[in-house]
């Protein structure tokens, strides 16, 4: 009886396992087919018969607080080792998003420049960023010698053919491949030799032009203004300037109200780094279409009139996205792409 009782102890005293391999181990030791509690059993049929019962009855009992005992550290260690897994995984992280692909800020704003003059009637037209001598400035109204291709560093590939140094090409291809009433725009990109902070060597256009008989300046400014309020809200303000195209006559710069400070020119006291202060932006050239260029495309300028306009994308982008360099439009950081998923 008291080689039990000891063993109880004995087992208690072990309390300090701390793994289920060690668990294991002393499962065996104590209640193995000859471990202890087996051992001290076999001792039983050495008592004397009337001692025998009350034996059996605290063998049993022995066994079965031994067990539970093991039992039960058995499911602290569980519970332990779990807890310990469960520390590794947090349910309350954030989980990692999956990879999206986004369209580039510059197509995005193409895209809807596009969809807003498709809307008033302009019909897509594509052509090559390879370009002839012809196409590029000679139809323009822009002869070899004129002072007018000085504006534009241009890259040759050879004598009489250039990379396009802009998108009013295209207005010479859409008139010569169609017939008036016609409304077209063509987006794409252009290259010039030029290259510091605020310029790129390639960048994208939008060329627009539009030919009827009894086409008016008053429906240039109209069709802008309509164009530049969807593209940057209804309330912005539209301001034709005077300039100079050699393609057309009379030509003007557009200015919108400064979509950074909304034209006042200052924001919070400080002057508005976008507009400089002016309260206004430049977003695009135009003009009425000049009697020269049709007639290099052998319509009748008396007949016809029509005006153009053409506006640089990456700039739209970075006043509609408020983005400051020019060169992330380039560098293609995912960090920044990203954002515009
Ligand atoms: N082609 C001109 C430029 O690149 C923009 C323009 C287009 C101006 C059509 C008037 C009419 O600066």
């Amino acid at each position: 009886m008291e080689g039990l009782d000891s063993l109880v102890r004995d087992c208690e005293g072990r309390g300090q396992a701390c793994s289920l391999k060690e668990l294991d181990e002393i499962r065996i030791e104590f209640l193995g087919r000859k471990g202890k509690l087996a051992q001290s059993m076999s001792l039983l049929g050495k008592l004397d018969n009337s001692d025998k019962p009350a034996a059996g009855k605290k063998a049993n009992e022995v066994k079965t607080f031994i067990t539970d005992l093991l039992d039960k550290w058995q499911a602290g260690l569980l519970a332990a080792e779990k807890s310990q897994t469960l520390e590794r995984f947090d349910p309350t992280m954030p989980g990692r998003k999956p990879w999206a692909g986004s369209l580039h800020p510059v197509t995005l704003v193409m895209d809807e420049i596009c969809e807003v003059l498709t809307g008033l009637g302009f019909e897509h037209a594509a052509g090559p960023e390879v370009e002839n001598d012809w196409h590029n400035f000679e139809a323009l109204n822009i002869p070899p010698e004129h002072p007018a291709r000085d504006m534009q560093d241009t890259l040759y590939v050879s004598d009489k053919i250039v990379l396009r140094t802009h998108t009013s090409g295209m207005q010479i291809r859409s008139m010569l491949g169609r017939k008036p009433p016609l409304a077209i725009i063509a987006p794409g990109k252009v290259y010039r030799r030029d290259s510091d902070l605020t310029h790129t060597p390639m960048f994208h256009q939008i060329e627009g032009l539009l030919v009827d008989t009894n086409v008016s300046m008053a429906d240039l400014r109209g069709t802008l203004t309509v164009f530049v309020r969807q593209l940057f809200g209804q309330g912005t303000e539209v301001r034709f300037r005077p300039s100079f195209f050699p393609f057309t006559e009379p030509s003007a710069e557009v200015d919108i109200s400064c979509v950074m400070c909304g034209g006042k020119g200052e924001i919070h006291g400080e002057t508005c780094r976008v507009c400089k202060g002016t309260g206004w932006v430049e977003i695009l050239g135009c003009g009425m279409i000049d009697p020269n260029v049709f007639k290099s495309v052998g319509y009748d300028s008396e007949l016809y009139t029509g005006f153009a306009f053409g506006l640089g994308v990456e700039r739209v982008a970075m006043l509609k996205y408020g983005i400051g360099d020019l060169r992330m439009f380039f560098e293609n950081d995912v960090r920044f792409l990203e954002q515009f998923a």
